[in-house]
């Protein structure tokens, strides 16, 4: 059946939260056995990570791959780190793009062998990642674009269980962890819609909330060269890490809800009663609304993802024909599988398969408001 959905506006329903946890990254990639950190132009972050690492007795040593996207250092004091980073036995690499992270030769072909045999890191991370455009300024959709093809990418390269983590400035991701009192309720759809760009690649959001990177590190991306390290210290301190996670490893947490409004045209009474008679387990207790909220938790559950509500939202009879329509309210999320914007509306679309040929509700045709699919 071809039948468009309307996916309401707002993202998300539920009531914005700023409830987040402090994100540790010593404590975090520790404990993962071994960490690619991508687009560290000034390798200020993946020396402290090392750094922070040797005090609690860690080794940078067959655990620590360092990669910037420039062709060289930037300046002396990257080169400068690339080299102590060496001598901590890290690995280190310019050049190296986090969209194709797959068949790159990230470690020495002398301790492949016994090293990583790549695709396999514990851990990924990105910090700040900003698209670099030749001529002109980037973009909103570019660095979507970036988040979809570094998710994609390190999907390759992970581990079974391994975890992504990203840093973005405050409002980048779009997440409820970004959230604060002045949040707008469409945050989500005006952001990076990092969610979205994870969900692709089937990961869910495990956690997210205020950085506490290692040692003295600050996004060196986000301040210009020279300026007050205050001001890049007021990023650190309005940014949010994220920590993904494969989807079925772990519950999703700070999930993006996205609400559909479906509507239909009733079947007369006697219709409804031949279709409980012969799908008895849908028979309602409590009426038809009860029966379409059980049709939709079916649907949900067979993809995987969450059903946050299917409630009845508007009542119409015709006043000509008699005819009447109901429209349902459908809210969906992350659950055991990742929910992007997309899966969401394909879900959607399944309710009202089930809808109709369960219940015998006849869907009416509305236009997608929100435009293609991964919009
Ligand atoms: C805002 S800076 C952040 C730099 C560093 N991660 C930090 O936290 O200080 C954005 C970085 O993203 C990098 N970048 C952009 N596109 C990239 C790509 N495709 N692969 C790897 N790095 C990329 C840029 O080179 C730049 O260093």
């Amino acid at each position: 059946m071809l039948l468009k959905a309307r996916i309401c506006k707002r993202a998300y329903e539920a009531p914005l939260t700023a409830m987040s946890e402090a994100v540790d990254y010593v404590a975090l990639l520790t404990a993962v056995p071994s960490v690619l950190v991508v687009g560290d132009e000034s390798f200020e972050f993946s020396l402290g990570l090392a750094e922070a690492a040797a005090a609690r007795g860690k080794s940078a040593g067959r655990w620590l791959c360092a990669t910037a996207y420039e062709a060289a250092p930037v300046d002396a004091a990257a080169a400068t780190r690339a080299a102590e980073l060496g001598c901590l036995g890290a690995v280190v690499r310019q050049g190296v793009d986090a969209t194709r992270l797959e068949g790159m030769h990230l470690c020495e072909p002398s301790i492949q062998v016994d090293w990583i045999p790549p695709p396999a890191f514990g851990a990924v991370v990105f910090n700040f990642p900003y698209v670099v455009v030749e001529g002109r300024r980037p973009r909103v959709d570019d660095n979507r674009e970036l988040l979809v093809k570094f998710f994609a990418s390190a999907r390759r390269v992970l581990r079974p269980g391994g975890l992504v983590v990203v840093a973005l400035a405050r409002g980048q991701g779009g997440t409820p962890a970004d959230a604060t009192a002045g949040t707008r309720r469409d945050a989500y759809q005006n952001s990076w819609r990092i969610l979205d760009a994870a969900a692709r690649a089937d990961l869910v959001l495990a956690a997210a909330g205020p950085p506490q990177f290692p040692g003295n590190y600050a996004p060196a991306g986000y301040r210009r060269r020279g300026a007050d390290r205050r001001i890049a210290d007021s990023y650190v301190k309005l940014s949010v890490a994220h920590v993904f996670r494969p989807e079925g490893s772990c519950m999703p947490r700070h999930a993006v809800e996205f609400a559909h409004d479906l509507s239909f045209w009733l079947p007369a009474a006697a219709a409804v009663d031949e279709a409980f008679a012969a799908c008895p387990a849908m028979a309602p207790a409590d009426g038809i609304d009860d029966a379409f909220a059980a049709c939709a938790a079916a649907a949900a559950a067979a993809a995987g993802v969450g059903l946050l509500a299917a409630t009845r939202t508007d009542a119409y009879a015709c006043p000509t024909t008699g005819r009447h329509a109901r429209t349902y309210r459908a809210v969906i999320a992350s659950g055991r599988r990742a929910c992007s914007k997309h899966r969401s509306s394909v879900v959607a679309l399944e309710i009202t398969r089930c809808a109709h040929e369960g219940l015998r509700f006849v869907p009416r045709s509305y236009a997608n408001e929100g435009g293609g699919p991964d919009d």
